[in-house]
């Protein structure tokens, strides 16, 4: 029999020391505690944040391989930013870029410029950045004022409202229409001499859809040639630069464009990296204005800097590093096939169910493994939010949201698919939804029922739904 090697071994942990007590939350705390009764309090907290697999919100991964994880743990002391401390840190960050620049089809790989962000909101402001920059070089060379840039998108992520707001630029931003992407005639409509570029998505936040990136960019080609505004393109790819680059090659979105001049892609998205991997990459290293590089020498050696954040964990990039010698071309191919797989999988049983209409099912060729709709008959006696409401139930997150502008009295539902969401989840949550749709048409929210009167709601067809 072992003994326990101090007195406080002995102490049960839910017995003793801070989980007797409510956990400070106002004042910093005054005395020491024992390790394993703080972690035990946290953990417990903890649970109440649900599981990560099951929050079908979230574009960002939450499965790794063990060996991810390993490799996280390792580079758990590891600052990016001392390039000159961790040299191989610092190499393999250099060959993940080397390595973007090919997939992404930059025409001189090996010296284009790029870098490793916290995510794609950083990417994109780096890219943002440096469009003002360029264009305002060319106004000042032409003797022009530079007092009001702007740049011109459709319905983006909130990024590109902070980018515009945090340095002073104007966003203007095409609304939403039927077919939820901006088109080229909206975007002639809205450049001038002071646009610094065009955002296109690439995997539309509210959707899932690709925006159309060739085509834009040869109406800005017609635009050059009629007037001679040379308007530059940003690709937000956060989310499918990591899957049509596998699973639509063909898709010509990227560097393969000449008016492409950046773009970003979410590492922690699609990517399959761990949490607070972003990348943003230029055409050639002339399209990122010298600037925006700060050179330091304060942690050793001459270092290059051009990132919005200074110190950064390293663990992310390593992890990059990993999943891309890993996996390979194949490998993301089939993670991200089998993704598309699932996605149709859920369209088609959410479909089956007679009261949805399809937004967008998951089409390799049209968007990212997502699932995106809205009710089909206005007078349905619950919404979408009353139907997430009840899925939460059963611990799913699948959020419904109205859309932006012109269609915001639209209330769409989500869901995207992500590495780890296995065929038999999905067939886990079409039960759950069949639950939730039962209950609802058999016990509408109260608020529904006051305005029932003439619904053309087909009560029976939900009662026929069989069950699992
Ligand atoms: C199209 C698009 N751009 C940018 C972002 C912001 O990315 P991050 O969360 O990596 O900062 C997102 C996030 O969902 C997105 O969907």
């Amino acid at each position: 029999m072992t003994h326990p090697s101090s007195e406080s071994d002995l102490d049960d942990v839910f017995a003793t020391g801070p989980l007797l007590h409510r956990a400070p939350s106002l004042q910093f705390p005054a005395l020491e505690r024992e390790p394993p009764e703080v972690y035990q309090l946290i953990h417990d907290e903890l649970l109440l944040d649900g599981v990560a697999r099951m929050n079908l919100a979230t574009f960002c991964t939450t499965w790794n391989e063990p060996e991810v994880q390993q490799l996280m743990a390792e580079s758990l002391d590891k600052n990016i930013i001392d390039k000159d401390e961790y040299p191989q840190t610092a190499e393999l960050e250099a060959r993940c870029v080397r390595m973007l620049a090919d997939l992404f089809h930059c025409p001189a790989p090996t010296t284009t410029m790029g870098t490793s962000t916290t995510g794609s909101s950083e990417a994109a402001m780096l890219g943002g950045l440096a469009a003002k920059w360029r264009w305002k070089a060319r106004r000042q060379a032409e003797g022009a004022s530079t007092g009001s840039p702007n740049i011109v998108c459709g319905p983006v992520q909130v990024c590109w409202e902070k980018f515009a707001r945090y340095f002073d630029v104007e966003i203007r931003q095409a609304p939403m229409n039927a077919e939820n992407l901006l088109t080229p005639e909206q975007v002639l409509d809205a450049c001038d001499e002071n646009t610094i570029a065009v955002v296109v998505t690439f995997g539309q936040t509210f959707t899932g859809k690709f925006e159309d990136v060739a085509a834009i960019s040869s109406a800005l080609d017609d635009l050059q040639n009629r007037t001679g505004l040379d308007i530059p393109i940003h690709v937000d790819a956060a989310s499918g630069g990591f899957v049509a680059s596998f699973c639509a090659p063909d898709i010509v979105w990227d560097f393969r464009i000449p008016r492409v001049k950046s773009l970003n892609v979410s590492g922690h998205k699609t990517g399959l990296a761990p949490l607070g991997s972003g990348w943003a990459l230029w055409r050639e290293a002339s399209d990122l204005p010298k600037e925006l590089i700060f050179n330091v020498n304060y942690l050793g050696g001459q270092m290059p800097s051009f990132t919005l954040n200074f110190s950064r964990p390293g663990g992310q990039v390593v992890s990059s590093y990993y999943n891309f010698v890993r996996l390979g071309r194949e490998g993301y191919g089939r993670v991200q096939a089998a993704n598309y797989a699932v996605a149709k999988y859920l369209a088609q049983g959410l479909e089956d169910f007679g009261l949805f209409e399809m937004i967008f099912s998951g089409d390799p060729r049209k968007g990212i493994p997502a699932v995106t709709w809205k009710l089909a008959d206005p007078n349905t006696p619950f919404n979408l939010f009353d139907l997430a409401e009840e899925l939460k139930t059963r611990g799913w997150l699948v959020p419904a949201y109205t859309l932006p502008p012109n269609e915001q009295d639209v209330t769409v539902q989500r869901i995207i698919v992500r590495h780890g969401l296995s065929i038999d989840m999905a067939d886990l949550l079409l039960s759950d939804f069949r639950s939730a749709l039962k209950k609802l048409n058999s016990r509408p929210p109260s608020r529904s029922l006051l305005s029932d009167e003439g619904t053309s709601y087909n009560h029976d067809a939900v009662a026929a739904i069989p069950s699992l």
